[in-house]
């Protein structure tokens, strides 16, 4: 089974993917794609010896990134913090089996713009009690696709956008493998 990834920016949960399907006979991690030249997940690509594959949002839009994902008989693809909004014909090549990670409880705080750092202060903002991660399939309602999974933790009065968001990393790398290796 191949997996491509695609991320924006920093890939910490690109790479606790890649660690956790090192060495399976089942699923390989075939691609990391990205839409940022420079985004430190391609340097964690070359770590575990990935093939990458970086494109324009027009690429993506002209159709350059599902021609990749076909050509590479991609079988699943894997949202890990990739900030662009995904093309329908895209989403419709890979039905049920396009997954995303939220760092919220959706349907909380999902929609546009709903991402990264303006999430935890959201939480923050509504001196919300917990917050956690939400792993869906992409449908072409976005963050309205079906719940895989989700994992909570609390917030206090005490914790920063920052903080939170310190929290919400520490589920996404403990759950967000294992949640892929068990639905692929
Ligand atoms: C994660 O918080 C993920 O939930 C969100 O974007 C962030 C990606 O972080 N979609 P990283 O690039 O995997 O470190």
């Amino acid at each position: 089974i191949k997996l491509a990834i695609l991320a924006s920016g920093s890939g910490s949960n690109a790479e606790k993917i890649m660690e956790h399907f090192q060495g399976s006979t089942k699923a390989e991690i075939a691609l990391i794609a990205s839409n940022k030249a420079n985004a430190f997940v391609l340097e964690r690509a070359k770590k575990f010896g990935v093939p990458t594959f970086t494109f324009t949002r027009k690429e993506m839009d002209a159709g350059v990134l599902l021609a990749k994902l076909q050509e590479e008989k991609i079988d699943w693809v894997i949202l890990a913090g990739f900030l662009l909004k995904i093309p329908e014909d895209l989403i419709r090549a890979f039905p049920d089996r396009m997954v995303n990670i939220h760092p919220a409880l959706l349907p909380k705080y999902g929609g546009k713009g709903m991402y990264g750092h303006h999430v935890h202060e959201a939480v923050k903002a509504a001196g919300d009690t917990e917050t956690g991660i939400t792993i869906h399939l992409v449908n072409e309602h976005y963050d309205e696709g079906k719940i895989i999974f989700q994992a909570a933790t609390k917030v206090t009065q005490d914790d920063t956008p920052d903080t939170i968001a310190q929290k919400v990393h520490v589920l996404e790398h403990r759950y967000f493998p294992e949640v892929i290796a068990g639905l692929i």
